[in-house]
Parts: structure tokens; sequence; C-alpha cells
């Protein structure tokens, strides 16, 4: 008899060193995957709820160090306003219900975007939540809210003008690394994976400057199906690309965070 599978630990013909030290997700199709059942939009963002909260426990367990996830858009508030009141309240009572057990865990969590026009008591629970876990050091989870691309890359470039006109650094020092030092993701690197559900092949504003050279896999699984046999085939996928960044031979492998 073929014995399932069993993902509680890493796939055996996966290779540990060849993993991706930082994974992002555009975690997308929730609405269509409850529409496709008869049910309200909503009923798909809380069952992606629960495979986000899988999908960080699995990267724990085999061994990648950094999740990025891409929660809300800044382009999310045009949604009827009925879908982005849930949302922020599903932020809102997941992090009530998950931060004990992150913390136990060894999560670190950090959100990337402006969280200023988020109601007060969620705003207050984030950074409760970051100070919290700062020093955790098992597995990053960064969860991008109210995050944009460009306006990611506006800020960075008004920071750095800044730090011109005051004089503490030259425009000769305006280079990629001090442009990297001022962006949301640092001090992590690149993602070296990532991975959007639901059969859409855009970035939709997610993290243009980090994924320049990003390997980009495409699904047509919906969000709330991707389960750890769909991020084990992932990886897979992932282990057979050849990393050249421009040159012929394939680069060496990531170094660990
Ligand atoms: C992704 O699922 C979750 C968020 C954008 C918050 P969608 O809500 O975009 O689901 P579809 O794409 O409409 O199916
Ligand atoms: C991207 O998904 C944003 C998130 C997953 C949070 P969208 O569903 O908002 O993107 P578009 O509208 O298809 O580009
Ligand atoms: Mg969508």
């Amino acid at each position: 008899m073929i014995q399932p599978i069993n993902y509680s630990t890493l796939p055996v013909d996966l290779h540990p060193e060849a993993l991706p030290s930082h994974v992002a997700v555009i975690m997308d199709g929730n609405g269509r995957w409850a529409t496709q059942r008869g049910l309200p939009r909503v009923a798909g963002h809380r069952q992606g709820a629960q495979t986000v909260k899988d999908l960080l426990r699995c990267c724990k367990d085999w061994g990648i160090e950094a999740l990025t996830v891409y929660a809300f858009s800044t382009e999310n508030w045009r949604r009827p306003m009925a879908e982005v009141t849930f949302l922020l309240r599903l932020f809102e009572r997941l992090l009530r219900r998950e931060l004990a057990d992150m913390q136990r865990e060894g999560v670190r969590i950090r959100f990337l975007g402006d969280l200023s026009p988020l109601p007060e008591r969620l705003q207050a629970l984030m950074q409760e939540a970051m100070a919290m876990t700062c020093s955790n050091q098992r597995v990053q989870f960064n969860v991008a809210v109210n995050y944009g691309g460009r306006q990611e890359l506006v800020a960075a470039t008004r920071h750095i003008a800044q730090q011109v006109a005051c004089g503490a650094i030259s425009i000769n020092d305006v280079d990629e690394a001090a442009l990297a030092r001022v962006l949301l993701t640092y001090p992590l690197p690149d993602p070296e994976l990532l991975i959007r559900t639901s059969g859409e092949q855009r970035l939709s504003n997610f993290l243009p400057w980090q994924l320049a050279y990003t390997e980009l896999y495409f699904t047509d699984l919906l969000w709330p199906e991707f389960d750890r046999a769909a991020f084990y085939q992932a990886l897979q996928w992932y282990q057979g690309r050849q990393r050249r960044f421009g040159g012929l031979a394939p680069a060496p492998l990531p170094q660990s965070l």
C-alpha cells in the first residue's frame, strides 16, 4: 500500500541546502474559492487565514527562515466597505488569537506597509505583536498590510533625499545598498521565490524592488487550497531552476540569514 506523504518534516527529495531562505507569497483567490462554493467572499478570507497559518508553520518545520505574505494592498481599499471592514477585523481577531502561539514558537512578526490609516486598536495590536516578538529567531513572518510597492519606493526616495539634504550622506553614497537599507524588508535578503496563487500572473504592486531577480511561481490553485503538498511542489519547481543572474553558471546557494 502506498503511504501518504507525511509533510511534517522536509520531504526527502528536497535539498535542505538549496531551499530559499526567503519566500514571498501573493495569497490570491479567496473570493473565487468562496464563490465557487456558493459562499460569501468573506468565507474565503476566513479559510485563507487557516492556509497562511499552516504555511508559516510549514516554513518553520522545513527550515525556511523568512516568509513575506501580501495580505492587503494599497489598492484593496477599492473593495466594498463591508469586505474591507471584514478583513481588518479578521486581522485583529487572528492576531489576538495567534500571538501567544507565535511567541511560543519563536516567530518574529513584522507588518510592512503604512499602518496609519488602520483602526487604532488594530495598529496598537500590531505594534504590540512586533515589539513582543522582536527578538525571536526561529522564523521571520512579514505581513504586508496596506502595502504598495510604488509607495514603498517613493517613501524610500524621500528618506534618502532627506539624508542628503541634511548632510548625513552625500549623493555619491546613494547606491543600491543605500536604497535597500530604507526599504521595509531591510535587513532581509530579497526573496528567492515568489508564489502567486489563483492563476493570475502579475505582481499587483508587491515588492517591485525586492523581486527584481526572484523566481516567479504561478499556480492555478486558489489560496485556501494551497496546502503543504502544493508548497512542496513549488519548492520542487524552485530547486529545478538555474539561477544565473545574468551570468552563464548557476549562482552559489543562498546564505543562511
Ligand atoms: C486575496 O483573495 C485576498 C486579498 C486580496 C485580501 P481575493 O479576495 O483577491 O480573491 P479573488 O481574487 O477575488 O478570488
Ligand atoms: C493582490 O491581490 C493583493 C493581495 C493578495 C493582498 P488582488 O486580488 O488585490 O490583485 P488584483 O486586483 O487581481 O491585481
Ligand atoms: Mg484577487
